[in-house]
C-alpha cells in the first residue's frame, strides 16, 4: 500500500551535518522525498506537535531541544512508508537500536536522536498537515 510519512531531520543532526546522510538512508530504503523545508521551530509550534507526549516527564525538556536550532521537515512516500521509515530510523533510544539504523548510526541520546517519523496513519496525516498544504506535496506525475 502506498503510504506518506512525516519526517523531522531534529536541531542535533542538522547541527552535526548529517542531514545529507539521514535522507541517504531514507531514499536507499526506497522512500522518496516529495516535500521538505527547513525550518526553526518556534517552542509553542514544538508543544503542539508534540501534543501527545504532554503529561510525560521529558515533555519539557524534549520542546526545549526541538526549538533549539534548525531542523528538516520532509514527507516521504513509498510502499509501507510508515513502517519502512521506523524500521530504518530504529530505536527510539539509540542504545537499543540495531546496527545500520538511522538512530544507530547518528543519534547521542534519547532525546536527541536525530530523526522523527510518524507512527501509524492516523498520525502521519496530522503531522504531514501540521507542516506541510497539499499544494507543498509533490505528485508522481503533474497534470499542468
Ligand atoms: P520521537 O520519535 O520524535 O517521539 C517523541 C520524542 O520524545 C522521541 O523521539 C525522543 O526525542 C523523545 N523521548 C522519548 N522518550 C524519551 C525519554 N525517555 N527521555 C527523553 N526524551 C524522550
Amino acid at each position: 500500500m502506498m503510504q506518506r510519512t512525516l519526517t523531522i531531520i531534529k536541531p542535533d543532526a542538522v547541527g552535526k551535518n548529517l542531514a545529507g546522510g539521514v535522507l541517504d538512508c531514507f531514499e536507499r530504503a526506497g522512500l522518496r522525498i516529495v516535500a521538505a523545508k527547513m525550518l526553526w521551530l518556534q517552542r509553542e509550534q514544538a508543544e503542539a506537535f508534540y501534543y501527545v507526549h504532554k503529561e510525560r516527564e521529558f515533555f519539557g525538556s524534549l520542546c526545549e531541544f526541538m526549538s533549539s536550532g534548525p531542523c528538516i521537515v520532509a514527507v516521504l512516500e513509498g510502499e509501507d512508508a510508515i513502517k519502512k521509515a521506523r524500521a530504518i530510523m530504529g530505536a527510539t533510544d539509540p542504545k537499543n537500536a540495531e546496527e545500520g539504523t538511522i538512530r544507530k548510526q547518528f543519534a547521542s541520546s534519547v532525546q536527541e536522536n536525530a530523526v522523527h517519523g510518524s507512527d501509524a496513519p492516523a498520525t502521519a496525516e496530522f503531522e504531514i498537515g501540521f507542516f506541510f498544504s497539499k499544494f507543498e506535496i509533490m505528485q508522481t506525475k503533474r497534470k499542468n
